[in-house]
Order: C-alpha cells, then structure tokens, then sequence
C-alpha cells in the first residue's frame, strides 16, 4: 500500500481548483437507475469511491464511461451513464462493503425496477452508521422490505397482479444523530416516482442534498424546499436524461483551508464554495486566519468562489477555538479531524466535541505519536496547542483522519511517515501533486518502491 513521506515546515502558498463534490457526486450518479435516457454528470473527481459507484453501476445493468482530465487544475472528468439493463437490481455484499455510499442505489432502484437487493453495508471505521431511516422512510412509501443474508430486500407490492409504484407519504427523517444525509437522498430520489405527493420531514439540509434535488429536477422532478427541513416531492411518471455539473467539494476546500492555516501559508482557491463552509470558515476565522471570499457576492457565485486563505500571523500562533460538529449549517464532522490538526498547533487550549459519529476519533492515538496533546473525554478532545509538532510514521484507517495527519505532518519538524494513504485516495484526488504544486515537501511511495 502506497505512503505519502512528508517533510514538514514548508508555508504553502499558491493557487488551486477545487475538484467536484465526491459526496454529491456519488448519490448523483445512482439517479441513472431512475431513466432509461443518458445521464451526464460533469466535475466527477477521479477517486477510489467514484470508481468503486462506476463497478456497481456496472452491475446494475448500466452502461458507464468515464472521461479523466489530464489536467490536475480541472474540477474533474466527465462521468456519461445509462441504464440498459434493468433486470438486474442486486449491489452485492462485495461492492458494498468498499463504499457505504452503495445504499443510495436502493431508492432509485425500487421505484423504478420495483424490486432491490442491497446489501446492508455494516460498520465502518467511523462507527456503527445504521440505515434504520432509509429503510423506515422506504417503508414509509410503502416498501415491502425484508432482509435475508446480510441483505436489504426491498419490493413494491403488485396491485392486480401488475406492478403497483411507491405512494408518497409524509416521513421523518430525524435520528438520534440529526437528519441522514444519505438517507434523505434515497427516499427523495425514490419519492420522484411514486404515486403522488411525499413531503421529507427533518430532511437533511446538506448542500449535497440541493445538489442531487437540482440534479432531479433537471431530470423533470417536482420538488421543493431542498436546503430546508421540509422537501415536498410530487411524483412524476417518468424521468428523463440529463447534462449536469456537480457541485465543488466543501470537505476538499475545508481541508485546503486548514492547509493554510496549519502551515502559515496563503491560498488561493478558485471553485471554492464559500457559502457551503460559512461554520467552518468562522472556526479558522477565530483563531485568527484571514479569508477573502468576496461575502457581498450572491449566494450562487459564493458556490464557485475565488476564496484567498491568508494565515501568516506575524510573530505569532494560531488562538484556540472551540468546535461541535452538528448537521449543516453547522460545523461538519468531515472537518473535524482537520480543524483538530490545526488547533494542535494554535496557541492555548481548543475544545472539539464530535456530535455525529460520537467515535469519529482514529486520528487522536495518530497525533498524540507526533507530539500533540490531546485528552479525550466521551465525545469531546481538549486540545492542548504545543509550540511544535514531530514527524512520525502514522496511518488511520479513515479518510478524513488520513487528511488530518497529512495536515499535520506538512506542518511538523522532520518526516512524517503516513501509512496506508488509499484511504486518502478515497476522497482526495492526486493530494501529493496537488500540495506539491503548493510547495509542500510531499513524495507519494508505492508498495513497489517501499519493497525496494
Ligand atoms: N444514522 C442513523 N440511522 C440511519 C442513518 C444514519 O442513526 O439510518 C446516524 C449515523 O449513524 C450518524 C448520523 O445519523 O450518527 C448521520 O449519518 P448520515 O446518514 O447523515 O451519514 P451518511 O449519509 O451515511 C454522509 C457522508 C459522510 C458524512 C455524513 C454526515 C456521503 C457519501 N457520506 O454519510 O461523509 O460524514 O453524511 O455529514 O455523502 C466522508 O466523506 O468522509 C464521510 C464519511
């Protein structure tokens, strides 16, 4: 498995585009199971997951071509789908257990296939992460759902021996946690074809959410309210292709941010979309790091913004902050292992409190190896900024808190050693080009080199 070798205590600084959103793109791409017409979707990143949905597509009977950029500055390639096949409606345990985001395959390929079979993904690194809420939002539509050997067995009752459609439903999707981002993506996406009105109560609000809404409605969905609590769906009959350009990744910018920030450097990032990160932006503002972002601009160019990060604090470090992840608008557990790298580092004692994924914590044992001090308490880690970080060798087994260790490795003495980085390849595309491009003292090495 490939490492990156960091040697810290360069300041980045320069330009960077930020690439599509994985996390709308991956539900997005699942919106092929509801039309037989092509789908496009534009700004694909090129990531290990996107590939992973691009697989299981490919078993669901769909037809998928995927064109790269060769360009590292372009926000992605362009993903061209159909749906060919229809028969077939089974994401197998072996597909589903590499990509959680496999679930979103099932709404879609209810309402329109009548019938799915999804494997139940499991925990993950981050927590136990059920999908009680799909399927009760599902079954809210008037799913027959059932499982059987690890997996979701899902059917629309025929109606006179025909096949009968979902029938919309009012439906709560508010768990212990907050609304479920996913979860709300599947039975919005389900509700466009069933038979009347659904209205998502406690939707997710998530920008991603608005993205995929836009995405329906592009394909002819009625729906309204997405960004707020309340989505109303009218069902349609049919849906139809699409072009469209998926929107910038929030957690990519976030982290190019707190690259910034960690390293006293100044950035500037174009396709930045400011409005999404408005929490985050306000955490790195308190501890003392500029951000121009143009806040007069209307809300649609604050989504593909030009964003300069400034955090060269003369003479000085970083101030501490305090953090509590919450759904959006609030600030967002994809961030959090990052903000932590950063806060590591700042001046005094920062207290960040994880209120989504409670055990979401993989990089605090990583960090406290590079010289951090951190003391966890339950859901909350106190902080304890030190003047300087040391290279270790680390590794998580998580994406964000692989980002987090990347951070902090640009900014410590010596070499920073992070193990295992296909985690980062997950969600970050060509990271080491990218922060090299910066500055950054960054080399990636393969299994094969590391053999040597
Ligand atoms: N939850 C339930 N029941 C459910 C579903 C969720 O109790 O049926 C709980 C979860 O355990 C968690 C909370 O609700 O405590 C929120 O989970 P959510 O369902 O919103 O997470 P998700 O939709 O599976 C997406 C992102 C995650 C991101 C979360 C929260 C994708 C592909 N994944 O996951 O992204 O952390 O929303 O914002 O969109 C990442 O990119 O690193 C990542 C993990």
């Amino acid at each position: 498995m490939d490492r990156f070798d960091i040697r810290g205590g360069v300041r980045l600084a320069g330009e960077l585009t930020i690439k599509g959103s994985k996390n709308a793109a991956l539900p997005m791409m699942t919106a092929t199971l509801l039309t037989s017409e092509p789908v496009i979707l534009r700004d694909v990143p090129d990531l290990a997951d996107i590939r992973n949905m691009h697989r299981l597509l490919g078993e669901l009977g769909c037809t998928v071509e995927y064109t790269a950029s060769d360009d590292i500055e372009a926000p992605g390639g362009v993903m061209r789908m159909q749906a060919t096949d229809e028969t077939i409606s089974h994401a197998r345990y072996e597909v589903v257990r590499t990509m959680r985001a496999s679930i979103s395959t099932l709404g879609p390929m209810l309402a329109r296939r009548g019938a799915a079979r999804v494997s139940l993904p499991g925990g993950c690194a981050i927590g136990e992460r059920p999908v009680d809420l799909h399927l009760r939002g599902l079954t809210a539509l008037g799913a027959d759902i059932t499982l059987d050997s690890g997996d979701i067995i899902a059917r629309i009752p025929r109606v006179g021996g025909k096949r009968g459609r979902l029938r919309g439903a009012r439906v709560f999707m508010g768990g212990p946690f907050g609304s479920t981002v996913l979860g709300t993506a599947n039975v919005m996406a389900a509700a466009t074809l069933a038979e009347g009105t659904t209205v998502i109560e406690c939707a997710a609000c998530e920008p991603e959410i608005v993205d995929m809404a836009n995405l329906l409605i592009a394909m002819g969905a009625r729906i309204e309210g997405a960004g707020s609590p309340r989505i109303t769906v009218h069902g349609v009959s049919e849906l139809g292709g699409v072009d469209y350009r998926v929107m910038p990744d929030r957690i990519e910018a976030g982290t190019y941010m707190c690259a910034a920030a960690i390293t006293g450097g100044d950035l500037t990032l174009h396709n930045c979309p400011a409005d999404s990160l408005m929490a985050h932006m306000d955490r790195l503002q308190q501890m003392g790091v500029t951000l121009q972002y143009g806040s007069n601009l209307p809300t649609a160019d604050l989504m593909r913004a030009r964003c300069r990060v400034c955090a060269s604090v003369p003479g000085g470090r970083l101030l501490p902050v305090e953090a509590t992840t919450q759904p959006h608008p609030g600030f967002p557990t994809d961030l959090q292992a990052q903000l932590m790298a950063v806060a590591c580092l700042a001046d005094g004692n920062s207290v960040i409190t994880e209120r989504i994924f409670t055990e979401r914590f993989l990089h605090v044992a990583e960090l406290s190896r590079m010289g951090a001090q951190l003391y966890r308490q339950g859901p909350t880690v106190i902080v304890s900024g030190v003047p300087r970080l040391k290279g270790a060798p680390v590794m998580a087994s998580d994406l964000r808190a692989s980002a987090c260790l990347v951070l902090a490795g640009l900014a410590a003495e010596g070499t920073t050693v992070v193990n295992r980085v296909y985690h980062l390849d997950r969600g970050y595309e060509r990271m080491d080009e990218r922060l090299r491009a910066l500055g950054a003292d960054v080399v990636r090495v393969s299994e094969k080199e590391a053999a040597v």
